[in-house]
């Protein structure tokens, strides 16, 4: 792929996702590519780009493109520093400032194969059940790779993805179907939704106002100068003390008048303290 051809790769990558390809990143671009071009019958990158561009049809194959050009790698408990300041710091304070009726609503940005939003479900369920009464929650939880999403809903996964998880979670998280293949408990897989939403589009779609914001692994695919842009949409969608937590190093220099950080220095995390109407 000569210089011209890559540029217009990246151009159009970084209208539609935000992501941005650097120029180490070109023989990743290149694999994605030729592997869908031989799928769907291109030799040339011109014909397939065109295709791409070519309506309903291409929006189709433009979803499967997507699938191989975005990296999924994720896991149970990817961030332990994180759930530990949700779970010790934030939520006591959070429980304490509302009412006993009000759900928690949280938002899994860039969720991919599910991990992170069974995650911070089994982190939320221990916490908020032993409460008297209950407390409710429900986590919202987006990617824009159908694929990825896909194996989310389904939420089984290989036995040895949940060594992952700690042993108290264990029992009422993991459920054996006829098999032997495991999978969340139908408890957790509740309170989960899943939705294919680009964060690029975060603040156009329905998300209610949020409690908790969970964003690690994403940013850092984004051009530097788009992180900050992105950050303020999220920042809109969060309550007043609203928790809003990156990942460690994702964003540096970034600030926003209604939000201050909190934690320590394992974790990137901003809390909403403005009771001003959101924007
Ligand atoms: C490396 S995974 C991170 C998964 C999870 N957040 C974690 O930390 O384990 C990055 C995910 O971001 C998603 N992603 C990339 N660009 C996106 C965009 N514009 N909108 C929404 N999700 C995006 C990818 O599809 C991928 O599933």
């Amino acid at each position: 792929m000569d210089e011209a051809e890559f540029q217009r790769w990246v151009r159009l990558l970084e209208t539609r996702t935000g992501v941005t390809v650097p120029p180490e990143r070109k023989p990743f671009l290149e694999t994605g590519l030729r592997r869908r071009m031989r799928e769907t019958g291109h030799e040339a990158y011109a014909s397939y780009y065109e295709d791409l561009l070519d309506g309903a049809k291409g929006a189709v194959e433009w979803a499967a493109l997507v699938d191989h050009l975005t990296v999924h790698e994720t896991h149970f408990f990817r961030h332990p520093p994180s759930l530990q300041l949700i779970r010790d710091e934030w939520l006591p304070g959070w429980l304490a400032s509302t009412e006993a009726e009000q759900t928690l609503h949280a938002l899994s940005v860039g969720c991919s194969t599910g991990e992170e939003a069974y995650t911070l479900a089994m982190v939320l369920d221990a916490a908020l059940s032993q409460m008297v009464p209950a407390r409710r929650f429900g986590i919202t939880a987006t990617d824009v790779s159908q694929s990825a999403l896909a194996v989310a809903r389904t939420a089984e996964y290989p036995q040895d993805r949940f060594d992952e998880v700690p042993q108290v979670y264990r029992d009422t998280a993991i459920e054996r179907l006829e098999g032997g293949t495991l999978r969340i408990s139908e408890r957790l897989r509740k309170r989960v939704g899943f939705a294919c939403v680009n964060l690029l589009h975060a603040t156009r779609a329905p998300l209610r106002q949020l409690d908790l914001i969970y964003c690690q692994n994403v940013l850092i695919y984004f051009a530097r100068e788009r992180r900050g842009e992105l950050l303020d949409g999220l920042a809109r969608l969060l309550r007043p003390n609203g928790l809003m937590v990156l990942g460690p190093g994702e964003v540096t220099g970034w600030s926003h008048p209604q939000l201050r950080r909190t934690g320590g220095r394992q974790t990137l995390a901003f809390v909403r303290t403005s009771k001003e109407t959101q924007a």
